[in-house]
């Protein structure tokens, strides 16, 4: 029999991304006429890998793929070229029992908790649809639903399970969201900007239990926002994205300390202030990102970067490992 040695599990490794992409079709021929149609690359060329029980953030702004990539990792989308390892498994050809097996190790938590649930369904109502799906045994449905209810602290549990998701404030929603993901004991969870929907004032309160119940199960995370803030409060390791790309990669405190790519540099310049309205300042980078469906040539940060050079405009920067940090800039290649 063949044995295909890269596929080996590794100890150490949950996961593998390598060169993965997702291209999206946007526009019919309708739009295109106009003008209006193309491709969007929202994940290009991405790699990593991230070892059982790390924390990554994935950062940057609108658009640049985070929620894409998340998805791929999930699989709800699936890769347009590349290759997604899970436990050594490939998961763009995970079918039947396996994919069953998958679909409870690796969980998505939504942003918005009122999106998350059918707001005609009870808690439990709700509670019960992973369970039925990873075909648990009826009799343990209610323990499990207890349990995954006080593993993030909500007290009393018993009295949420016939409401229904309007009768619950935010900060309780969001917990009883990220019971919902965790009830199946997985060992991979996305939170795909779990806090940016709640009021200020309830947010420290949740993204303390995601940090408790993920040291407790010992889970791998990925923690995706545009908030630098929230990615340090929880996560060790940082990853920058920018249009589809990696741009920096990197211990989250270095990277606050010495942000050393252009695109982190404005991030981290990008200081909150008080008004609640707008939790920051706007980048200081001028304008926004370009047109996703017609990025710049060479490095797509290049036309708001304050420091581009001619070779930017007409050379891909590949990511590059540099001192503690992973890097896709010109100004950091060695060669
Ligand atoms: N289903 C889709 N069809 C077409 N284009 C899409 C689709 N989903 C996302 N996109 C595009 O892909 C790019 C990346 O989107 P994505 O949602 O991954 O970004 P994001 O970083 O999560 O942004 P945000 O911070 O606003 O959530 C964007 O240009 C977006 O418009
Ligand atoms: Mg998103």
């Amino acid at each position: 029999m063949m044995y295909d040695d890269t596929r080996k599990t590794d100890v150490e490794t949950l996961i593998t991304v390598r060169d993965a992409r997702l291209h999206y079709r946007v526009g019919g021929a309708l739009s295109a006429m106009v003008g209006g149609g193309g491709t969007v690359k929202a994940v290009d060329g991405v790699s990593f890998t991230l070892k059982r029980g790390e924390s990554v953030g994935l950062l940057g702004e609108s658009g640049c793929g985070k929620t894409s990539m998340g998805r791929l990792l999930v699989k709800l989308e699936e890769a347009t070229a590349g290759e997604l390892l899970f436990d050594g498994a490939d998961i763009g050809a995970l079918e039947g029992d396996d994919l069953r097996k998958f679909r409870t190790r690796a969980q998505l938590i939504f942003q918005n908790p009122f999106d998350s649930f059918n707001p005609r369904y009870t808690i439990r109502q709700s509670m019960v649809e992973p369970l039925t799906n990873a075909r648990i045994a009826r009799d343990e449905w209610e323990d499990r639903i207890i349990a995954a209810l006080e593993l993030v602290r909500l007290p009393e549990p018993q009295q949420y399970l016939d409401r229904y998701p309007h009768q619950l404030s935010g900060g309780q929603l969001q917990r009883v969201v990220m019971a919902r993901a965790l009830i199946l004991q997985p060992d991979f969870v996305v939170a795909d900007e779990p806090v940016s929907m709640l009021d200020v004032s309830v947010r420290a309160g949740v993204l303390n239990v995601f940090r408790d119940v993920r040291d407790r199960l010992g889970l791998t995370a990925i923690y995706i926002s545009h908030d630098l803030a929230l990615v340090r409060y929880v996560c060790e390791r940082t990853i920058v994205m920018y249009l589809g790309r990696i741009m920096e990669d990197g211990p989250t405190e270095a990277i606050v300390r010495d942000p050393l790519h252009p695109y982190t540099q404005a991030l981290v310049a990008a200081v909150p202030v008080p008004d609640p309205g707008q939790s920051h300042e706007p980048l200081p980078i001028g304008r926004g990102a370009p047109d996703p469906r017609n990025p710049p040539s060479g490095c797509v940060f290049r036309d708001r970067c304050p420091k581009a050079f001619d070779r930017c405009a007409s050379e891909v920067p590949q990511v590059q490992q540099v001192g503690d940090r992973r890097l896709a800039c010109h100004l950091f290649d060695p060669t």
